[in-house]
């Protein structure tokens, strides 16, 4: 969830306003309450939809918006302003995100630039010395074509060859520092970081150079692999190896697989399982799972078969779970899924290791039992209830117990009734019991997990929480996507309204802040031919919309911007928004009208003007919807 949508999600903009001074009264499904931005206080004019997290008022300001505008248009404050004061009263820590500066661009290029050197120097290296070459032929099965391609190298003996080389050919010792390839002599100095091991290039998700892992050559070297220190341009969490090669077959394959090593990866990607990645030695994190998320949502996690790295994967599931709730909030595909509003269910198995063999072994003996491993990777629930048990002795209650209480919680966060009964019917069978003592154990028990639990009730919370899970919000989001994506968009749906009689697509046409204020920047990025659009609105857009525009950009990834249905697509949804806002307004106006009149308002003649209006508008989009059924059929 972005740092905006969870401040939306927590501030209630009923107790906002409320505490603005605006006494609001309930009315339906709305409350009213006088407008605290103009005058009148002979009638109530203002509105808040507390569902979607809006307001309006009727009256002199003819004026609407979320929590966000409210605050802003009440304390005369800017966005950014706005943001940071809510996000203090919801207690949600606004991201300073960091946009390189060209400055800081040039010189993470430079770093790059070095470290692609650094490939080169190891790579000569490499081919010079026949005895590591024979190494990575014979005893681990790699043909130059894999060592080429992922550019292995060696980095020899000796303290200060890549010193040498890189300050003989101009650059500076503290550029090798910033890149990682220097270590700091405590008397001051620098010497050669790797020295002796074969080196592994690591790039990010686009090829660029990011750092190096180095495994030992000389088995008696601690440690057996090295990677680069975290730098400006290295952060191991954030980094998954192997992606740059391996995100077209993921996507193609609608599959990841996560293995835990360099060498691995590089076995397997030889062997034609090219849909694989690794962590560099870490836990996975839930930035590898997001990264990979924009890819596919099924995943394989295919584990070494130590305990310690058993462990290792039941703290990575705990990143995959929460890596997913968050993100499926946002999901939606091409095809519309995003109408039907449930979450979208990641997929994540686990595949075992057999006898005891790494992955690179397994395609050494045989290439086809790689495919056949992963095709049984079993539901993590599955593999956790396994593990959990095995070498246990179930009949010794205290130990079902335990196992009772860690795999409980993990059943209550499955997506559907069906799963939930399943596995707590599986559970039950394999701790011998029978399932209402199981259910009887689950508060009592030790929880053993860290972090606290989605529960059933507070996920249905969360849903009820607002904007969040709002149609009209997921579908702005939805249409802001596609337009970033896409600007030309944005012409040709300003003709077909036009050709509709209606009017061209503008802020109005979005009632949350963030939304108005990219829509804003899509547009004046159309209005100008200086820059290319992408590159204008790169740089025009405020900080605080950078989680915004990164979140369109994943949920977009897999748009087919040559689709025209697209076009179609965004129109159709462009004139339901339409269509919902004037309906919305339509209602509340007939109330108001009545009690206006009632008491002889002065907002009557307004009120009937705004009706008219809207009414208009409404007969408008009918038309116009009835004209592009037609059309598409
Ligand atoms: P392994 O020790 O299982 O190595 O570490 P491996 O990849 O199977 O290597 P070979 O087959 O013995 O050559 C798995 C991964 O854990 C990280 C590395 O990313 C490695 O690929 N690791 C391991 C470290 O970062 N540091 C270490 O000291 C050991
Ligand atoms: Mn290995």
């Amino acid at each position: 969830m972005s740092t905006i949508d969870e401040i939306k999600s927590k501030i209630d903009i009923v107790d906002l306003v409320s505490e603005a001074g605006v006494k609001l009264r309930k009315a339906g499904r709305n409350q009213t309450g006088f407008c605290p931005f103009h005058d009148n206080k002979h009638t109530p004019a203002f509105v808040v939809w507390p569902e979607s997290g809006t307001w309006r008022c009727f009256g002199a300001c003819n004026e609407g918006g979320d929590i966000f505008k409210f605050v802003m248009k009440r304390e005369g404050i800017d966005f950014k302003e706005a943001l940071n004061k809510l996000a203090l009263r919801a207690g949600v820590e606004v991201q300073q995100i960091q946009r390189e500066t060209p400055q800081q661009r040039e010189a993470y290029d430079h770093l790059r630039t070095l470290l692609e050197d650094a490939v080169v120097f190891y790579r000569t290296h490499l081919f010079a010395n026949k005895e590591i070459l024979a190494y990575l032929h014979e005893k681990r099965g790699l043909t130059d074509a894999t060592i080429e391609t992922f550019g292995l190298g060696y980095a020899p003996h000796g303290y200060d060859n890549l010193i040498k080389h890189f300050t003989g050919k101009g650059y500076l010792p503290q550029d090798l520092v910033d890149a990682g390839m220097l270590s700091e002599r405590e008397s001051g100095g620098h010497y050669d970081r790797f020295r002796n091991r074969i080196m592994i290039p690591i790039r990010d998700e686009n090829g660029k150079m990011a750092g190096f892992g180095a495994r030992i050559v000389d088995p008696d070297d601690i440690p057996k692999f090295l990677n680069s220190p975290e730098t400006a341009i290295f952060t191991k969490g954030h980094l998954l190896y192997g992606l740059d090669r391996a995100r077209k077959p993921i996507r193609a394959a609608d599959q990841a697989v996560i293995v835990e090593g360099y060498l691995d990866v590089i076995a397997l990607h030889q062997a034609g399982y090219e849909n694989v990645v690794s962590p560099m030695g870490t836990a996975l994190t839930e930035d590898q799972l997001r990264l990979l998320k924009r890819s596919t949502r099924r995943i394989v996690l295919a584990l070494d078969p130590d305990i310690a790295g058993q462990k290792a994967v039941l703290r990575g599931l705990e990143a995959a779970r929460s890596a997913m709730d968050k993100e499926g909030e946002l999901a939606f595909d091409a095809h519309g899924l995003l109408r039907n509003e449930a979450r979208l269910q990641a997929d994540l198995r686990v595949a075992t290791m057999p006898d005891d063999l790494d992955p690179d072994e397994i395609v050494a003996r045989n290439k086809e039992e790689w495919a056949t491993l992963i095709e049984n990777a079993k539901p993590i629930i599955t593999h956790v209830m396994e593990t959990l048990s095995a070498g246990q002795n179930l009949n010794d209650p205290k130990i079902k117990n335990q196992i009772a209480a860690q795999v409980l919680p993990l059943i209550d966060d499955m997506g559907t009734p069906m799963e939930r009964d399943t596995y707590r019917q599986a559970l039950a069978r394999m701790l011998r019991v029978d399932e209402r003592s199981l259910m009887a154990a689950q508060p009592t028990g030790p929880v053993l997990r860290r972090k606290p639990r989605v529960t059933e009730s507070s996920r249905r919370a969360d849903a009820a929480s607002l904007a969040n899970v709002h149609p009209r919000k997921s579908i702005e989001f939805y249409c802001l996507g596609i337009l970033l994506r896409k600007p030309e968009l944005l012409y040709r749906l300003d003709r077909k309204l036009e050709e509709f009689g209606l009017s061209p697509l503008a802020l109005e046409d979005f009632e949350y802040t963030d939304h108005q204020m990219l829509f804003n920047v899509l547009r004046q990025a159309m209005g100008q031919d200086e820059k290319d659009h992408e590159q204008f609105v790169v740089s025009q857009m405020p900080e605080a919309l950078a989680s915004l525009t990164a979140d369109l950009m994943t949920q977009t990834e897999k748009l087919d911007p040559l689709d025209d249905r697209l076009l179609e697509d965004l129109l159709g949804r462009f004139l339901d928004l339409r269509r919902n806002h004037a309906m919305a307004n339509v209602t509340q106006l007939k109330f108001m009208q009545d009690d206006e009149q009632e008491q002889g308002g002065e907002n009557l003649k307004l009120y009937i003007e705004q009706t008219m209006r809207f009414t208009r508008l409404l007969h408008g989009l009918d038309q116009a919807k009835f004209k592009l059924s037609k059309r598409q059929v």
